[in-house]
This record gives structure tokens, sequence and C-alpha cells, in this order.
């Protein structure tokens, strides 16, 4: 199955995504698609061979995106720290679209819920655990059916980066994992 993944940022799961899936009859990763022409994901997937498409937010909700998907013709399309809200005419399109939030799921989610504000909310709530949520996308944000949830346990973590480093392990160990077991059921 063909997969394109969406990212805005480092790319680190992305870059994850397209390793794992060079050694997974499974999947392969067909194309990467970015809003940030100066984002580190850009490079890396350069990097691995990787056709990438950059775009500019406005073509969001044009026609170019979803042009450059007919291109693809992804079977699952995988945000990856994606910033921009999916459109929902393309999700009209191509409905097997998933998502990873690095918090539990429903608490943390919604718009601004991103990044290092996810882990500061975590912290000043002083929450035990946090974890990831690996889930499909819909028409609003963070609230697609859930697939797939892991904590972790952050008592000893003292600021949001110490709780980004145990997120980003369980993000690392699972994502693509998960995304290998969906393939068969989409
Ligand atoms: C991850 O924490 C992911 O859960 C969130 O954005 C971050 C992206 O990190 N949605 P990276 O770009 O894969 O390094």
């Amino acid at each position: 199955k063909k997969i394109a993944i969406f990212a805005s940022g480092n790319g680190s799961n992305a870059e994850n995504i397209i390793q794992y899936f060079k050694n997974s009859n499974q999947g392969t990763v067909v194309a990467v698609f970015s809003n940030n022409s100066n984002a580190k994901v850009v490079e890396k997937a350069k990097n691995h061979q990787i056709p990438v498409v950059v775009f500019p937010k406005s073509e969001l909700n044009a026609g170019f995106v979803l042009h450059e998907l007919h291109r693809f013709q992804p079977d699952l399309i995988v945000l990856a720290g994606f910033l921009l809200k999916f459109p929902e005419f393309i999700l009209k399109e191509y409905p097997k679209v998933i998502n990873i939030h690095p918090a539990l799921l429903p608490k943390y989610g919604g718009k601004g819920m991103y990044g290092n504000h996810v882990h500061q909310a975590v912290l000043e709530n002083k929450e035990k655990e946090t974890g990831i949520t690996i889930h499909y996308v819909n028409e609003h944000y963070d609230e697609g059916e859930f697939i797939f949830q892991k904590a972790v346990n952050i008592e000893d973590c003292k600021s949001p980066e110490e709780i980004a480093q145990k997120v980003h392990e369980l993000e690392q160990r699972y994502f693509p994992e998960i995304i290998e077991k969906l393939i068969p059921n989409i």
C-alpha cells in the first residue's frame, strides 16, 4: 500500500516511518508533503530519495495539494507533526488519514495544542502520566476515532522538554508498527 506523509517540522517521525517501511512488505512511503520549505523534514525526505511536495498554506485549500495527491494515489495519509487543519474536501476523496498526537486524547487536544504547548499544559496540571494517541482524522481537530494509545509515567519530569523526550520515545517505538498493523484493514 502507498503511504503519503504530511509534516511541517523536524520530521523525526516521518524519517522513522520512511526507514521502517524500507523493510516492510506492507507499505511504501511514496511522498512527503510539507507546508514549510525550510522544515527539516524536507531535507530528511530528500536524503531518503522520497519525492517531496512543498506547498504554501493557501494551496492546501485550493487545488494544488489534491492535484498532487492524485499523482501519487496514496492508500493512507499519515500526519506526522502536521500543523495545519486537514481540509474536509480532501478527506472526502482520501478518507484514510491518521494523525499522531503527543498526549492522551481527549485531554490536551484541539487548536493550539501542539509541540511543547501540550507538554507545558500537562506539566502545569501535574499529570502523573501522558502518552501518545494515534487516531483517524475527521473534520475536527484531534477528534477522530482512536486507533492506539500508550501511556508513560512522567512523575520524574521537571520540564516540558523532559516530557517531550519520553513522548518521542513512544512515538518512535510505536507509530510505524501501528501503521503497519493498520494497513491490511484499509
Ligand atoms: C510529534 O510530537 C507529534 O506527536 C506531533 O508533532 C511532533 C512532530 O515531531 N504531532 P517530528 O516532526 O516528527 O520530530
